[in-house]
């Protein structure tokens, strides 16, 4: 007999999930089928973006130690780093901000190191912005890793002007004054940028701009900001929503449907914290089971607001040509104490790895329409994959679950139906599993199962998918609030994890408050 689980009946766009469809045994196994004849869109490799920002010790020690350091580092951008991140296949990182990018002016960043000027960060602590990490250092860093250029303009006080002559000197190949000074300071060719931020936070830190006078602005930079790099196109993204704000959706988008021949934009940025209330109060480690639940439950809240501003954008974008861009996300927790304040430090738990996997479950199911996210930050700042002090580094929960999602990049997304069952803790309730699954560029087709659980155990039976073998790695933890330190740097780790087909089944157990990712094989 086959137990019928409604309270969260989980499927794919498009797909009818009728209550037979999705089951669980007698024995809790819940099954899972996987709609390969079904195949949705691809997952955006981009979606697994990354952001930078001038922010506390996020670029300054955690990327750039400078070329003298005594930390092993290749033109000043620490290896130990680079090594770490080319694991996670990054595909573009967001720079130099945030806040900072609309106090930002290049031209200081550029030049001899020990010629460039020392300015502020009013932002991020007031301390010393020493712009020995610029232009030229940053391209450095993304080619080292292998990722994409994503720069935002300084719309907040800065100008079109400003912007255009930015662009000039890193994108064209004629000798113009710009590009000749760019030779001087060591790059004969161009630059490839593949993504313009026109701002950030226009309607807050870059200029607290009213919807429609942020479109003024924006028409403006769209028109200046050229790329003259023929070879290396580049999209633009404008400001978009603030959370469940819907002011800047409807005028952003409204301005675009009426867009001209003379601007244009492809993305628009949505940014959202998981941060349950504001200012950031839920510790980092030593919470219990009630502050996972809500953090959890506010981190599903993603989902919601995709679909609110997806359903503005269809109304003036039905073909879904712009694409949401959620370049700012994660968990913003209350800092580490001892921490400078403004420097946004905080541990990683596995509670912060079970957030990341919920949210890349959440951009894919909405691939397409979702085609960029950036976590925020790379290094050493909020939902971090890499905390360092001075020479040593440590990953992350979050780390690990962006190397395990590895093969979603670029990945055609399958519907997947099960019965999610439920995880109860005081007045929170919440599905109990989350699940998506993909067919590689090679053809082989991937499942990533979170059990947010934390008090149980979960089997799930993947034979309804055809598969006759099941391999990949789970991440899991001794408690929900786990991190990884620099004296106890593997605690949160994946492990390899495997199942075969028996008597018609294919059960994978699923450890409480874990993540695993596998590759199914006839
Ligand atoms: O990521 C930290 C800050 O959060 C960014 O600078 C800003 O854009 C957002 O408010």
């Amino acid at each position: 007999m086959k137990l019928i689980r409604t309270l969260f009946l989980v499927s794919a766009w498009g797909v009818a999930a009728t209550a037979a469809a999705a089951a669980s045994s007698d024995d809790g196994t819940v099954t899972l089928r996987v709609m390969v004849d079904q195949p949705g869109a691809k997952i955006d490799r981009n979606i697994f973006g990354q952001f930078a920002e001038h922010l506390g010790r996020g670029v300054y020690e955690g990327i750039w130690v400078g070329p003298d350091s005594p930390i092993a580092n290749t033109r000043g951008i620490r290896n130990d780093v680079v090594a770490a991140l080319k694991e996670l296949h990054v595909p573009n990182v967001r720079w130099p901000g945030g806040c900072f990018a609309d106090e930002y002016h290049w031209r200081k960043g550029i030049g001899p190191l020990a010629q460039r000027p020392a300015t502020l960060n009013p932002n991020w602590g007031g301390v010393i912005e020493p712009n020995t990490f610029g232009t030229h250092e940053f391209m450095d860093f993304v080619q080292q890793i292998g990722a994409e250029a994503y720069l935002s303009v300084n719309v907040g006080s800065g100008t079109p002007q400003e912007s255009a002559d930015w662009l000039e000197y890193m994108t064209t190949s004629q000798p113009s004054a710009l590009a000749t000074e760019r030779l001087r300071n060591g790059r004969p060719e161009p630059f490839g940028v593949s993504f313009l931020g026109i701002g950030n936070e226009s309607w807050g830190c870059g200029g607290s701009m009213t919807p429609d006078y942020y479109v003024s602005q924006l028409r403006i930079y769209a028109r200046y900001s050229r790329n003259y790099n023929a070879g290396h196109p580049m999209r633009k993204i404008a400001v978009g929503p603030d959370g469940a704000d819907t002011g800047y959706t409807e005028a952003v988008m409204k301005a675009w449907q009426g867009r001209n021949w003379s601007w244009d934009f492809d993305g628009l940025s949505l940014h959202s914290y998981t941060v349950g209330k504001w200012p950031p109060t839920y510790r980092a480690t030593g919470f219990g089971e009630a502050e996972y639940a809500q953090l959890i439950e506010a981190t599903l809240r993603m989902e919601g607001l995709i679909r609110t501003h997806g359903a503005i954008m269809d109304k003036y974008d039905p073909d879904k040509k712009v694409s949401l861009v959620v370049d700012e996300w994660g968990a913003w927790l209350a800092p580490t104490p001892g921490t400078k304040e403004g420097f946004l430090e905080q541990q990683n738990s596995q509670r912060d790895a079970i957030i990341a996997a919920l949210n890349f479950n959440t951009f894919a199911r909405h691939a397409d329409r979702v085609r960029m996210a950036n976590i925020a930050q790379m290094i050493n700042v909020l939902q971090a994959m890499i905390l360092t002090k001075d020479e040593k580094i440590v990953l992350t929960p979050t780390y690990h679950v962006h190397r395990m999602y590895v093969p979603f990049q670029d990945a055609t997304f399958v519907p997947v139906v099960f019965a999610a069952g439920s995880y109860v803790h005081e007045n929170v309730t919440l599905p109990r599993i989350d699940a998506i699954s993909a067919r590689d560029k090679n053809g082989k087709l991937w499942v990533a199962l979170t059990n947010i659980d934390p008090r149980r155990r979960v089997q799930i039976d993947l034979a309804a998918a055809g598969a006759k073998r099941a391999a990949g790695q789970t991440l899991s933890a001794p408690a929900i609030d786990s991190v990884n330190t620099f004296d106890a740097p593997a605690t949160v780790a994946p492990k390899p994890i495997a199942a075969k087909s028996a008597k018609g089944r294919l059960v994978l157990e699923l450890a409480p408050q874990s993540i695993t990712v596998v590759a199914l094989d006839q």
